[in-house]
């Protein structure tokens, strides 16, 4: 058993969300327990108390330990002897519900690993900043496109200055899905992500073009200056963006975009980025995950697979990789490198070493806040017929 550094023990998870027919609660648990170092012991699978109970057989959850809301787990969990309480609880519900789970999860004393976009919104995200750093405990967010090894090598290729100073950014998230009103047919994933009340102030642009932004600062760790976006709404009578760009100024002088759509017939999940430096280019596609592309005028393009063996590898993307060259990871692999960079710092704390909440190789709570200003700024800009705001935030880090 992988044993957490000197904690020696695998960490235990609580999930809240994930039930019967909910989408990525399931996917933080098959990545949490990918490398053996955490067991899904307890939850709040739904908003249905009922619906919760239902859901505990799939995950092999006792029902004494699958609650009926998230206050009665946390007051339950915290009364169990410490060899048996949960370590940390993943969030992984609806935009509006995280920061009320997120904060009772903190004061209950727990570690946290929440989904994006942090909260509902920047004021929450804030708050929440304020708490991470006042309960000394660890919290990630699953910007999970941040866990590919390629990404993080390029991270390290750039911080390294392979690529020379960055200059450009483009970065695009293209769906299709929700091309006809899928909200107005029951599908449940459509309904709160089109609903303001549920969603926060954007559509679109903070369920995916987060996600893109937030690829473009991890990759490239440039900070951002000002922003100018416009925000659309094709799709009759939907409430909130289905598509738009912004266009961004990093301090230092570089330039960045953002597209993200929704409603590109056909289209799927179509993360791209590319990066120009003044010694070389880069390019990255999540639905090709195991390859990038890297340019320098004179020379053939070179593509780099994920190989664990290859000399081209740096540290950061190695030390991602589970498999050799040729065995395509994807998905399930970078989102458990997430917890897996958590899990460290989990287990830091749990045996009362040091650790950095801010200084993390995968995305944190000042990482969230930053996604939140993003998706601020963009929608305020948007109203003001794409007028250039400030897109710098305290808490921001390269
Ligand atoms: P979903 O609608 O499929 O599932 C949400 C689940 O949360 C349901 O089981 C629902 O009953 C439960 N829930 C709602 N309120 C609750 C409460 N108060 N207590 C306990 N359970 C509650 O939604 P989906 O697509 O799984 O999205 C959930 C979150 O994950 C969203 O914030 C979304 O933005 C994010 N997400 C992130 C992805 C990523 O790649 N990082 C991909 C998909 C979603």
């Amino acid at each position: 058993m992988a044993t957490n550094g000197s904690l020696n023990r695998k960490l235990r998870m609580a999930l809240v969300g994930g039930g019967l027919g909910a989408f990525i609660g399931r996917v933080h648990v098959t990545a949490a327990v990918l490398d053996n170092r955490a067991s899904l012991v307890a939850g709040a699978f739904s908003s249905s108390p009922e619906k919760s109970k239902a859901s505990a057989p799939d995950y092999d959850v006792p029902l004494t330990r699958a609650y009926g809301s998230v206050d009665e787990m946390l007051a339950k969990e915290r009364a169990l002897p410490a060899d048996q309480r949960i370590d940390f609880v993943t969030v992984a519900t609806p935009n509006h519900t995280h920061f009320p789970i997120a904060k009772a999860a903190l004061e209950a004393g727990f570690n946290v690993v929440c989904d994006k976009p942090l909260t509902f919104d920047l004021a929450q995200a804030e708050q929440l900043h304020e708490l991470v750093k006042k309960s000394g405990a660890v919290f990630a967010v699953t910007h999970n496109y941040t866990g590919y090894p390629l990404v993080r090598q390029a991270r390290q290729m750039i911080q390294s200055g392979e690529l020379g100073e960055i200059q450009a950014v483009r970065a695009f998230y293209i769906q299709g899905w929700l091309r006809s009103r899928l909200e107005s047919e029951g599908q449940k994933q459509a309904a709160w992500r089109t609903d303001p009340a549920k969603s926060g102030s954007a559509g679109c642009f903070g369920d995916i073009a987060t996600h893109a932004y937030n690829l473009a600062r991890y990759m490239t760790g440039l900070l951002p200056d000002r922003v100018s976006a416009n925000l659309k709404v094709f799709e009759p009578g939907r409430a909130l963006d289905d598509y738009g760009h912004a266009v961004i100024r990093f301090q230092g002088g570089a330039l960045g975009t953002v597209t993200a759509s929704q409603i590109s017939h056909g289209r799927e999940n179509d993360l791209f980025i590319e990066i120009d430096g003044t010694k070389g280019a880069l390019s990255w596609r999540q639905e090709e995950p195991n390859v990038m592309v890297v340019r320098r005028n004179g020379h053939p393009h070179a593509l780099y697979t994920r190989d664990p063996n290859a000399p081209h590898m740096n540290d950061l993307g190695r030390a991602a990789c589970r498999l050799p060259s040729g065995h395509p990871e994807a998905f399930f692999e970078a989102f458990a490198n997430i917890y897996r960079c958590a899990y460290d710092d989990m287990a830091r704390r749990a045996a009362g070493e040091s650790f950095s909440q801010f200084d993390t190789v995968y995305p944190n709570v000042a990482d969230g806040v930053d996604g939140m200003n993003f998706i601020q700024q963009c929608v305020a800009s948007s109203a003001q017929d794409g007028a250039w705001l400030s897109l710098a935030h305290p808490a921001q880090r390269r």
